[in-house]
């Protein structure tokens, strides 16, 4: 038995030793806004904040996360009630097919939480964990510098 509060929910889960926060987010609680694209820690699709740090979902086991806060893509905002980085992703073309999104827009709310006005280099920086296979990394940027006017 492991103890999450995920956003803001607290909950009480029986899950395997072997599985990974990943598939407890999408299989047990059906958070399939973490996506997870290579499930090997290589292309930060599956990022999620614990305790308000950024982690890679497919690289921890529940268990050892057992009791911390987690924060994923669903507790950032929602629709009808954007977070100003979503926003900001919707003005300036930031999303293609969107697979990368999530664990984009999660690792550059950290940022922001940090640095709340990071140089181009900060945010490219922040972000080199993150794969974009649809190459949209000009839009991407430009999206989290204007959250962060
Ligand atoms: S799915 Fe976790 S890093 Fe790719
Ligand atoms: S928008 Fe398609 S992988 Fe990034």
């Amino acid at each position: 038995m492991i103890t999450l509060n995920v956003n803001g929910v607290d909950y009480a889960l029986l899950v395997d030793n072997r599985w990974s926060l990943a598939d407890v987010l999408r299989e047990k609680l059906g958070l399939t806004g973490t996506k997870t694209g290579c499930d090997r820690g290589e292309c930060g699709s599956c990022a999620v904040l614990v305790d308000g740090v950024p982690m890679l979902s497919c690289m921890l086991l529940a268990c050892s996360v057992s009791g911390r806060k987690i924060t994923t893509i669903e507790g950032i905002g929602s629709v009808g009630n954007l977070d100003k980085l979503q926003q900001a992703f919707v003005n300036n073309e930031g999303i293609q097919c969107g697979i990368c999104i999530p664990g984009i827009i999660v690792v550059s709310k950290a940022l922001l939480e940090k640095n709340p006005k990071p140089t181009e280099d900060e945010v490219k920086e922040a972000l080199s964990g993150n794969l974009c296979k649809c190459g949209n990394w000009p839009f991407i940027v430009k999206s989290v510098l204007e959250a962060a006017k």
